[in-house]
């Protein structure tokens, strides 16, 4: 089924882009998709594949080894290569996550230091903020950091990290002094290899079953003092805008999950023939597929109107929680009405709606749940409206 974004006046380049993704996840991604679900199995080889066809750190400077892409054409890929499996997607765009406090807070020296050999190389990288006693409330994390001579010293337990025990490089954040609440907290760069860095078992996961999410503990793990990214008690402002640019890119999964969601139960209702005529003859399916595209296309439109407002370099925090709470209770409500369509046999693994129904819950979770999005918005239209 034909996405409405080329009626947005894409350009030839952006269709291009756009057409690369979608034969990467149609053609790879997609029919392997069921396996490695059932399996857990983390896609290492389709990353590769998807480095080499320039689909990863996708909003990483050329520079810098990275595609160049602006968060708008970024978010035209990574709704692609969802629609093919949203755990893949998410193993991939973690790269942008965890290297964009690099490239928000870090002088030039350290951009090529630790965003250039992973993005050059298809290495992977982590990104460590929440912690087995501080999800929604990151500011009160807990993992400690010392200074010790010419090093930084990390202790504590990081929780639910992506690419976690697959990364090449971990970007953490920790505190400094936690009586000073995100004001303590600090932004670090450390390389897989570190002494004292373990990681736990994969997690075995309701949805995203491919992605790598695991426990990352750091036990006196020592790193240089030029691994400090920003000033010392930056790194929370560092992470906040970090993910204000990461949303909108995670809100493409939700739009990515639901497309895919929509093509299946649309090919469906009119292949399903339930009294002598198919299902989507019937107004009652018709009003579902109906309601299901009109949500896609709202959420999609403001996945890409955030991202704009990022290319501009405007502030977009707002608008990036919105389109990430909205894509991500759409996707929920989607997924779930494309089970219905399919009926009792959309229970089952023999079609694919289940899988997207269950990868489309952690739409709702990771990256701030949806009610820490609706949060931000609030305050947000508070502090709008201090300013008039
Ligand atoms: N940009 C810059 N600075 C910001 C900011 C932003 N977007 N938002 C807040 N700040 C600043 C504030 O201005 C304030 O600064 P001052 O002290 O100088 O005034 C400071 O940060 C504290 O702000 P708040 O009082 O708003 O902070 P808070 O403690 O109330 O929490 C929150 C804010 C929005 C709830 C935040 O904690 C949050 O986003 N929580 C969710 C965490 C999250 O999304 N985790 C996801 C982990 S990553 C993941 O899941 C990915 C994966 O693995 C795939």
């Amino acid at each position: 089924m034909r996405a409405s974004n080329e009626h947005f006046g894409l350009s030839e380049e952006q269709q291009q882009l756009k057409l690369v993704a979608r034969k990467f996840a149609q053609e790879q991604i997609a029919p392997i998709a069921a396996q490695l679900d059932e399996r857990s199995e983390f896609p290492r080889d389709l990353i590769k594949e998807g480095h080499s066809l320039g689909l990863m750190n996708l909003v990483q400077p050329v520079e810098f080894g990275g595609t160049g892409l602006s968060y708008h054409d970024a978010c035209l890929v990574i709704e692609e290569i969802a629609a093919g499996c949203a755990g893949v997607a998410t193993s991939m765009v973690v790269n942008d996550l965890a290297l964009l406090p690099i490239l928000i807070g870090g002088t030039a020296e350290q951009k090529k230091l630790f965003i250039e050999p992973i993005a050059s190389s298809g290495g992977l990288a982590s990104f460590c903020l929440t912690e087995p006693g501080s999800g929604s409330d990151a500011g009160g994390l807990s993992t400690s950091l010392a200074i010790e001579g010419e090093d930084l010293v990390l202790n504590g337990t990081k929780q639910w990290i992506t690419n976690g025990g697959v990364a090449d490089q971990y970007t953490v954040f920790a505190t400094i002094d936690r009586s000073k609440k995100h004001k303590g907290i600090c932004c670090v760069v450390v390389p897989a290899g570190a002494k004292g860095l373990s990681t736990g078992h994969h997690e075995n996961k309701l949805g995203q079953r491919c992605s790598n999410t695991v426990q990352v503990r750091f036990d006196n793990v020592r790193v240089p003092k030029q691994n400090l990214i920003g000033k010392l008690g930056e790194g929370f402002s560092i992470a906040m805008k970090t993910l204000d640019g990461s949303r909108p890119m995670t809100a493409s999964i939700a739009v990515g999950i639901a497309q895919a969601a929509l093509s299946h139960a649309t090919t469906y209702a009119t292949e399903r023939k339930q009294f002598g005529q198919p299902i989507g003859s019937f107004q009652s399916i018709q009003a579902m597929l109906a309601d299901m595209a009109t949500h896609i296309e709202a959420a999609r439109l403001l996945t890409l109107r955030s991202s704009a407002l990022l290319d501009q370099g405007l502030s977009a925090s707002m608008e990036s929680s919105m389109a990430k709470r909205f894509a991500a209770d759409m996707a929920m409500q989607v997924t779930t009405d494309a089970v219905q369509i399919y009926g009792g046999y959309g229970y089952t693994k023999d079609y694919p709606v289940e899988k997207l129904m269950r990868d489309a819950k952690l739409m709702q979770i990771y990256e701030g749940t949806s009610q820490i999005q609706r949060l931000v918005i609030a305050r947000e239209l508070v502090a709008q409206l201090s300013k008039k």
